[in-house]
């Protein structure tokens, strides 16, 4: 599901509620000292972290094993289908070429001594262009075939991009289906974002998990890695007894037979890239009944160490998804839940249904309060409306964090003028940079969080409360399923505010001094 890139150019806490101002609270200050680490999210400790560093941290695969048949040479003239998306941050991945519906992935790994993985990914993509070539992005592992609709077709591998040649040029249109047959040992690597490394993290014996944001998932499966090409997924993954294989959206198979169990999880509607996990542990799956309210069913994969506690932190799971349906609009996937690694890699992902969290966050007293409304609250923004590019990351960012204030006055009956006074102490203190172009290294930055925030704040108070939900969810009615921009907020905004806000949103998402709220 390809979407057009629209590329843009461009501490007094406690006094607001004593149960809140625990350990996220705690672990938000140490972040202050770091300035590089989200608001909500607390930070690996790089020196505590029971994460050890993969064995090979480099992102750049040198080795080429190629199939190439003779006849075959991949000319200057041939339509390669643009191998990048384009993105300003991350100018390497993707391939505007084809548009991937869905990815099939069957995977059998092994996490005794160094992880190992192999798997098939099938991949139903559509052509946007007659292609000569085409590209995935694959760090590491290797491909040992590939077919076009059951064809063997030759493949080279060299600086990350997996390449294939079909036998003949593909006509624009066309529906094809890539099966990509590959092993190795998956890796994980720099992300350019000072937030430490991403992609596949070999935690010793007793599991293992996939951190995609913002480009990781490339090392774990051949893919347009990017979120303007969201598809559906259907993960399969074999491991040995008594581990079992996690991964996004619903459960809808498990077997076991001679000590192995296969579990099939489907994720039905579109879902970037980097939402996508897998992660191997010592799991219970723990399902809840529906909400009431909403009728959206909460189905947890909690490492068995922390099930019995782990409840307390996420106790108000359920009112949230109902606050948040009330002011956003539905909850857009089939279930919820969290999934919670037996590691210490200290931070929260919004996996796209099935949130993920290190056990590190996990003691059962509540003390993640924000972090849970955090991570739910990107289902709608970042998850449904995903970002156009990286540069956008504040439309994750600033709205997630805004909306644990909301789940806090909405949810908790917090006084709104506390709230606010906490957003503007905590934006003052995080000015740059620019939350609209924070640059690669400043993808989640405070800045970005706070400052991104308290701008959906500003906006309620110019266009009032009715003006304010109703951007929303005109947002999430319009553009979920795909990607939006920046620009495509301040357009709806002025659209149903009839107000002219260019000048606001320069000023507010700048990195100059901070503008007065709107009275
Ligand atoms: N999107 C996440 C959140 O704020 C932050 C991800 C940080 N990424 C990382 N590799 N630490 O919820
Ligand atoms: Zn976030």
């Amino acid at each position: 599901m390809l979407a057009a890139v629209t590329l843009v150019a461009c501490a007094a806490d406690d006094s607001i509620d004593p149960s809140l101002a625990s350990r996220s609270e705690t672990a938000t200050a140490e972040l202050d000292s770091t300035n590089d680490a989200p608001e909500a999210v607390s930070t690996p400790t790089s020196t505590s972290t029971t994460v050890p560093a993969a064995p090979n941290t480099t992102s750049t695969s040198t080795s080429t094993s190629t199939t190439e048949a003779p006849g075959s040479t991949i000319l200057l003239t041939d339509n390669l289908g643009g191998e990048t998306i384009g993105d300003p941050y991350y100018p390497d991945v993707g391939n505007t070429g084809y548009d991937v519906r869905s990815y099939d992935l069957d995977l059998k790994v092994d996490i005794e001594g160094r992880d190992t993985l192999s798997g098939v990914a099938t991949i139903d993509v559509v052509t946007t262009a007659a292609l000569d070539r085409l590209s995935f992005d694959l760090v590491e592992l290797e491909v040992k075939s590939v077919t076009i609709d059951g064809t063997e077709v030759p493949h080279t591998q060299t600086d990350d991009k997996l390449r294939l040649a079909p036998p003949t040029t593909l006509e624009p249109n066309a529906e094809i289906t890539i099966a990509v047959t590959y092993a190795g040992t998956p890796i994980s690597m720099p992300s350019q974002t000072r937030i430490g490394p991403i992609g596949w993290f070999d935690i010793g014996s007793t599991a293992s998990v996939a951190i995609g944001e913002p480009t990781g998932a490339r090392t774990w499966f051949p893919v347009n890695d990017h979120p303007s090409d969201k598809a559906t997924y259907t993960v399969t993954i074999d491991v040995a007894e008594p581990l079992i294989g996690v991964s996004n959206g619903e459960l809808v198979r498990s077997e076991a037979a001679n000590g192995r169990r296969t579990t099939r999880w489907e994720m039905r509607q579109p879902m970037a890239s980097y939402l996508a996990t897998v992660s191997i542990g010592d799991y219970a799956l723990i399902s809840s009944d529906p909400s009431a309210t909403t009728g959206v069913a909460v189905e947890d994969a909690v490492a068995q160490r922390l099930a019995t506690i782990f409840e307390g932190d996420f106790e108000q799971t359920d009112e949230m998804i109902d606050i948040f349906s009330e002011l956003f609009g539905p909850y857009p996937f089939d279930e919820y839940g969290v999934l919670i690694v037996d590691a210490e890699f200290g931070f929260a992902l919004e996996t796209q249904g099935r949130s993920l969290y290190s056990e590190s966050l996990i003691d059962g007293d509540g003390s993640i309060e924000r972090i849970v409304a955090h991570e739910l609250a990107h289902q709608w923004f970042g998850n449904h409306v995903s970002p156009s590019t990286w540069q956008d990351i504040w439309l994750n960012e600033g709205f997630a964090s805004y909306a644990e204030d909301l789940w806090l006055e909405f949810g908790r009956g917090r006084d709104v003028v506390q709230l606010q006074t906490r957003l503007l102490g905590r934006a003052s203190d995080a000015l740059s940079p620019a939350p609209r172009d924070p640059g690669p290294e400043g993808l989640f930055a405070p800045s970005v969080y706070r400052r991104g925030g308290i701008t959906l704040h500003a906006l309620r108070l110019e266009v009032g409360d009715a003006v304010f939900f109703d951007i929303l969810q005109t947002w999430l009615l319009r553009f979920g399923g795909g990607v939006a921009s920046t620009e495509d907020f301040i357009s709806l905004s002025e659209e149903r505010s009839g107000n002219n806000l260019r000048g606001f949103f320069d000023a507010w998402l700048s990195d100059g001094p901070l503008p007065a709220l709107p009275s």
